[in-house]
């Protein structure tokens, strides 16, 4: 019988259909109880101060660029080895994303790139520091935790204290990584999950912001930014019985729902179990493809802890194959792959809005050899040993 891998797949079973149940068989369907529920959990085990529940990963990026009151005339330095809403929520606010290179074992930013592109091209003035080509200002840097390994937070928040620029952690595939001793999210500024569908834990769609330490003015704020900037949300105006309601901020609607957030309360219990068989599923693969000269399997630092959200691998660049014939070749076999990430700055719009050309070689190389193998809870070793010897096959056949 053919074989038929899937790319990803969710880990839910009858636990999360009976409290989605038990919430629509209630009266109270949007953001209440449940979503209380979630993000005193959520904190309980990321061991943070702050956890606001909103509709989206994107939005809780949003969101948080909005309450750090960038505005135009602004940039916001990240990677553009990502998915499209880190750049996109930058230029929502009439900001400019700008790029540093990556590094070629992790595909996370590099620090000394950031450094480097900030010596080069901007200049420090009384009112920060002013690029001498846009003439606008750097204000802050959003890391991504590519994969579920996590970036290099040490040197990223130096240059950061340094430079007076802000932190936004894009943690979309990072839940329960942890660099040098510490979980992601347990920060001093905003720290943005995904809980879209194929993420290690899902809402369906759903996205948290989560925060460390004393930030109890900012967790109001950025409350009152999920929920249209409105001083008193739903479950509030309906405890008190007064409807009235005033607009403070110019918010967003990305409040999540009790019904996403009943799965989440599930699917929070359990993280553990979810990261222990990725990371199961990680070690069968760097097993069987132990030794593959053709290809490079991921490096995670011996201080990181990975979500292993994605497993990439790095074909070599001497292979006749390309790397679009192996995912054909491997989907004909019953595999199904992606490509993680298509780069920025190669997308049209992004092409369109930056009028000169970015390069990013380290960015651009990965791309071109990156595939995303099958990883999920569920995936077994026979099925990862037959990815495995399918991607060998295929490879072999492929070689010069
Ligand atoms: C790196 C990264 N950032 C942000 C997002 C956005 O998350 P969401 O789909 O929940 O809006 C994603 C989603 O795939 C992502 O991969």
């Amino acid at each position: 019988m053919k074989k038929n891998i899937p790319y990803s797949i969710p880990y839910i079973d009858d636990r999360e259909i009976a409290e989605v149940v038990k919430v629509l068989k209630g009266k109270w369907i949007t953001t209440g109880s449940e979503v209380k529920k979630f993000e005193a959990q959520m904190k309980k085990y990321l061991g943070v101060g702050t956890a606001i529940a909103v509709s989206s990963g994107t939005a809780a990026l949003e969101i948080s660029l909005a309450v750090q009151g960038v505005r135009e005339g602004d940039e916001v330095l990240t990677t553009a080895y990502t998915f499209a809403s880190t750049a996109l929520a930058i230029i929502h606010q009439g900001t400019v994303p700008v790029f540093a290179d990556i590094e070629p074992d992790t595909f996370n930013i590099d620090p000394g790139k950031i450094e480097e592109k900030i010596r080069q091209e901007y200049e420090i003035t009384s009112t920060g520091l002013q690029s001498k080509k846009s003439k606008r200002f750097l204000r802050g840097i959003i890391p991504v935790h590519f994969s579920g390994q996590p970036a290099e937070m040490g040197p990223i928040r130096e240059i950061a204290g340094r430079y007076d620029l802000f932190i936004i952690e894009d943690a979309a595939h990072a839940i329960g990584a942890v660099h040098k001793g510490e979980k992601i999210g347990k920060s001093p500024y905003p720290v943005c999950f995904s809980f879209y569908s194929n993420k290690n834990m899902t809402t369906g769609e759903g996205g948290m912001i989560v925060m460390d330490g004393d930030c109890r003015e900012r967790e109001k704020k950025l409350r009152m930014y999920s929920v249209h900037g409105l001083s008193k949300d739903a479950i509030e105006r309906d405890k008190t019985g007064l409807p009235f309601y005033d607009i403070v901020y110019p918010g967003l609607k990305a409040n999540l729902t009790d019904i996403q957030a009943a799965l989440g309360v599930v699917q929070a219990k359990k993280l553990p179990v979810i990261d222990r068989l990725r990371n199961r599923v990680a070690a069968w693969y760097d097993e069987f493809l132990a030794g593959v000269d053709e290809i490079t399997t991921p490096v995670i630092k011996e201080y990181n802890h990975s979500a292993r959200h994605l497993y990439p691998i790095l074909l070599n660049p001497k292979l006749k194959a390309s790397r679009d014939e192996i995912i054909i070749e491997l989907r004909k076999k019953g595999i199904c792959t992606s490509v993680h990430f298509i780069p920025i700055h190669f997308h049209s719009f992004f092409k369109s809005f930056f009028k000169e050309e970015i390069m990013l070689p380290v960015t651009e190389d990965l791309f071109s050899r990156e595939i995303s193998l099958p990883i999920y809870p569920g995936l077994e070793r026979n099925d990862v040993k037959y990815v495995a010897t399918t991607l060998k096959q295929i490879i072999g056949m492929g070689k010069k």
